[in-house]
C-alpha cells in the first residue's frame, strides 16, 4: 500500500491587509496576526523595492522581531504583443500567477512555521495574493490553512481624504481599472473609481468631476479635485513629480458624470 506524501504539520497562511500607504492604517486585528506569525513573506520586485521597504518598516513598528522573508518575483511578460487584447492580458497574468505561486511554495517549504503575507490595501481589490495562495493550497504539497484579515483600501483612503460618499443616495459606484474605464463609461456608469493607472485617459471626459489622490498616506500625499478639463494638466505634472521625488507613484481617482450629461 502506498503512503500519502508527508506534507508536514498544518501551516497557517494569513493574508493581512496593511492599508495603502500609512504605517498606522493597519487594523488592530492585523497587528495581532503579524505578531502571532513566525515570519512574514513578500514578493520583491527589485533591489530597492519601496513597497518591500514599507513592509519592513511596518513590521519594525508593529511586530518587532518578526522577519520579512523576500521572494524574488518572477518576470512578467509586459510586451504589448502579448497583452494588448483582454484574452492575451489574462493569459499572461495567469502564467505569472503560476510562476509566482511556485516561488512562494518553495520559500514556504524551506522554512517552517505560521506565515503572515502583508498585502497592500485590502486583498479584495486588484491584488493577486489570494489567487496565488489558493494555487498553493490546491497543489496540495503543503498543508495550509488560509485566512484573510481585511485592510483599508486606497479607494477608502481617497474617499476619506476628500470627505466623499462614493455614490449618490442609494446609488451605484463602479470600481475599475484605467484599462477598462472607456467601456465602463460607455455602459453608462455615473460614479467610477479607477485604480491601476498606467496613464490618465481622460481627454474625452472634460466635463466630469474628478477627485484624485496620489501616494495617499505617504509623505508625498497629494489631493486634487475639480472639473477634469481644468485639472488634467496638473494631475499629469503631479504624477511626474511624485515619481521623481519619491521613486514611486500610485494614484486612484473617483469620477462623477456631470449632472447635465447623466444617463
Ligand atoms: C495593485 S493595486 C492594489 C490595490 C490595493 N489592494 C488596495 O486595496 O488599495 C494598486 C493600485 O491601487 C491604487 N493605490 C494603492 N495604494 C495607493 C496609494 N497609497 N495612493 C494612491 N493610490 C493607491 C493605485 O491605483 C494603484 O495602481
Amino acid at each position: 500500500m502506498s503512503e500519502a506524501p508527508d506534507r508536514g504539520p498544518r501551516r497557517r497562511l494569513r493574508v493581512v491587509g496593511i492599508g495603502s500607504g500609512g504605517l498606522d492604517q493597519i487594523t488592530v486585528e492585523g497587528i495581532d496576526v503579524l505578531r502571532a506569525s513566525d515570519y512574514a513573506i513578500a514578493a520583491v520586485k527589485g533591489p530597492d523595492d519601496p513597497l518591500v521597504d514599507f513592509r519592513r518598516r511596518l513590521l519594525a513598528r508593529h511586530a518587532p522581531g518578526v522577519e520579512l522573508v523576500g521572494v524574488t518575483d518572477p518576470e512578467r511578460d509586459r510586451s504589448s504583443s502579448s497583452t494588448s487584447s483582454p484574452s492575451g492580458y489574462r493569459g499572461v497574468v495567469l502564467d505569472w500567477h503560476e510562476a509566482r505561486s511556485l516561488a512562494w511554495e518553495h520559500a514556504l517549504e524551506s522554512r517552517p512555521g505560521d506565515v503572515a503575507i502583508p498585502v497592500w490595501g485590502d486583498p479584495a481589490f486588484y491584488d493577486s495574493t489570494l489567487r496565488i495562495v489558493d494555487r498553493i493550497a490546491e497543489r496540495g504539497r503543503l498543508d495550509v490553512d488560509v485566512e484573510v484579515i481585511p485592510g483599508i483600501s486606497a479607494l477608502q483612503v481617497l474617499a476619506a481624504r476628500h470627505r466623499l460618499v462614493l455614490h449618490e443616495i442609494g446609488g451605484t459606484v463602479t470600481v475599475t481599472t484605467g484599462r477598462r474605464l472607456r467601456e465602463v463609461v460607455a455602459a453608462g456608469a455615473d460614479n467610477v473609481v479607477v485604480m491601476l493607472n498606467a496613464d490618465l485617459p481622460l481627454e474625452d471626459l472634460a466635463d466630469w468631476h474628478i477627485w484624485w489622490g496620489g501616494n495617499l498616506g505617504d509623505a508625498g500625499e497629494t489631493l486634487v479635485a475639480g472639473r477634469v478639463g481644468d485639472v488634467l494638466p496638473d494631475l499629469r505634472a503631479h504624477r511626474d513629480r511624485l515619481r521623481a521625488d519619491y521613486g514611486w507613484v500610485m494614484d486612484v481617482y473617483m469620477l462623477r458624470r456631470d449632472e447635465g450629461t447623466q444617463t
